[in-house]
């Protein structure tokens, strides 16, 4: 599905005020994952209060086991530390990495900033190797820049 239909559907679901934060995250998880065939697993992880460590939120495909991440830990830990994009072609190349899911052959985590502090992040992982292209970061960083602006209403 191309990224301005895909950026439609996000903003509805973020504009709709019958549904609370967790749920329009949650709509927008299962929208991702439904529309993008590249994209097997897609999932919010948020700072745990002051502590320096992630809880996984709303997600769409398998369970994980990984529901608390400590900061630097797996990809996920890594970007809550350094406040950048990580865009991983190849997992099974990367040293500090948590798997969820023999399947998963690539990664993006793109970090979700409100008030300039980085309080989470959204997680998509691939079964297909290289799926994450600069298409992919610009769209994440558009959606994750929507929904700082409702985070808090
Ligand atoms: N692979 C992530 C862990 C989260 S799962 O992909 C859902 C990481 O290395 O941080």
């Amino acid at each position: 599905m191309e990224f301005e239909i895909l950026k439609s559907n996000c903003t509805k679901i973020l504009e709709n005020k019958e549904l609370k934060l967790n749920d329009k995250l949650l709509q927008i998880c299962q929208l991702l994952k439904d529309k993008v065939e590249s994209y097997d697993w897609v999932g919010f992880y948020f700072r745990n209060g002051d502590k320096e460590e992630l809880i996984l939120g709303p997600f769409s495909g398998e369970p994980t086991d990984h529901t608390t991440i400590p900061f630097g830990k797996g990809i996920c830990g890594q970007v809550a530390v350094s406040n950048n994009n990580f865009v991983v072609e190849d997992v099974s190349a990367q040293d500090n990495y948590i798997s969820c899911n023999f399947n998963v052959k690539s990664e993006i985590v793109i970090p979700l900033f409100v008030n300039g502090n980085n309080i989470g992040q959204i997680d998509i992982d691939s079964n297909t190797l290289n799926a994450f292209g600069k298409e992919d970061e610009l769209f994440l960083e558009w959606l994750n820049n929507e929904i700082s602006k409702i985070y808090n209403s």
